[in-house]
């Protein structure tokens, strides 16, 4: 009983799809026990700020009644430039306790918020090639953000007992599924529908992290006005269903045309990666999100890029209970990435 309840179901709220996941530890490892998701309309999150609290507080307790979960405890993720930031940096080193006790000092020139505003966390890295510095990543989030999220998914009627980051729940779902490469960089790249989140992985350990404003929105707005169309409908063109008056060639070539602004924006992340790693390049992209569900996306992607394109795999090594659809599970895998990674955290994890 003790041991269920260490397991909280992950909690994706996006600004385009709020998605739920639970995965049981099994003797014989991970098992999906959990996962369903329920779209939510674009005004609910704008930003990463929660707009319509009420509206989605509803939706909440929608999905949770739809995917007729018990467990109260859950793991949640909050993301966007303007609440969260990542920095990898240089301290002196040191054992943890002691950064513990330091790291509010360390953090104030690297957050460019009141220091008094922000939760901090940490994660060492390891030593560095000059001696006496260890790398270190830090992690600030807003307080006034935690306390948003916080506040909307009690409402709903769940115990909120992690706080994580989408960009760190998708190196968590990563490391579980695919093994380490030394010396390799991969670029993890979850494209939502109002933000691009970027981890770069070098020999499995965070080296670059970035949240873009952009998302899938922007190729549903271009459908929208290029056809006339609603956002329901141009949604579902996005998907690759038929929408009456519009062919599938016209369609993409929208959608290729509008996906532009998504991949400078990549390629301006991993331009500022190289030239901070002296010239070392990314050698494989894993993308994720509803993004990676876009029609042809992940083509373009290998076009574009002229890399390795996988789209993520997160049942690798997680086993998907069999009272699950399985075909259809896979089928929308890259949707649930963020909130499979969050139900593999464990309370009292660090
Ligand atoms: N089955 C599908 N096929 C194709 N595209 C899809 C599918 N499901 C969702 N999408 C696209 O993905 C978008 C949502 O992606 P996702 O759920 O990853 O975003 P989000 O997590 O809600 O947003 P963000 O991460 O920016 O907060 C939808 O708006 C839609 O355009
Ligand atoms: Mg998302």
């Amino acid at each position: 009983m003790l041991f269920g309840q260490k397991v909280p179901i992950g909690l994706d709220i996006g600004a385009g799809t709020l998605k739920v996941a639970q995965v049981k530890d099994r003797r014989d490892g991970y098992e999906l026990d959990v996962f369903d998701f329920l779209p939510l309309p674009p005004e609910l999150i704008v930003d990463g700020s929660v707009i319509d609290s009420l509206r989605l507080v509803d939706a909440i307790k929608e999905l949770i009644r739809k995917a007729k979960i018990k467990n109260k405890n859950v793991a949640i993720s909050i993301s966007g430039h303007s609440s969260v930031i990542v920095k990898m940096i240089t301290v002196p080193e040191m054992t943890e306790e002691e950064l513990e006790e330091s790291i509010k000092f360390e953090a104030e020139q690297y957050v460019p918020f009141n220091i008094d505003d922000v939760n901090i966390d940490f994660q060492i890295i390891g030593p560095r090639e000059e001696p006496g510095q260890m790398d270190v990543v830090l992690v600030a989030v807003k307080k006034d953000t935690i306390n948003e999220y916080i506040t909307v998914v009690k409402e709903a009627g769940l115990n909120p007992v992690i706080v994580d980051v989408d960009v760190f729940a998708l190196e968590n779902v990563y490391e579980v599924n695919y093994p380490i490469e030394p010396g390799k960089n991969v670029a993890l790249i979850d494209i939502g529908a109002s933000s691009i989140k970027m981890n770069i992985l070098k020999g499995g350990m965070p080296s670059f992290t970035r949240d873009t404003p952009v998302g899938t929105n922007l190729l549903t707005e271009a459908l929208q006005r290029e056809f006339n169309l609603t956002f329901e409908v141009s949604e579902k063109l996005l998907r690759g269903e038929t929408v009456e008056n519009v062919s599938e060639e016209e369609a993409e070539q929208v959608v290729l045309t509008a996906s532009e602004e998504i991949f400078s924006e990549i390629t301006r992340s991993i331009d500022y990666f190289r030239t901070s790693m002296s010239e070392q390049d990314v050698s494989e992209f894993v993308i994720s999100g509803g993004g990676a569900l876009v029609k042809k996306l992940p083509e373009m992607f290998n076009e574009r890029f002229g890399k390795q394109v996988e789209v993520i795999d997160p049942f690798k090594n997680i086993s998907i209970s069999k009272k699950l659809d399985e075909d259809y599970i896979r089928d929308l895998a890259p949707l649930g990435a963020v909130a499979i990674g969050l139900a593999l955290r464990r309370i009292g994890d660090r």
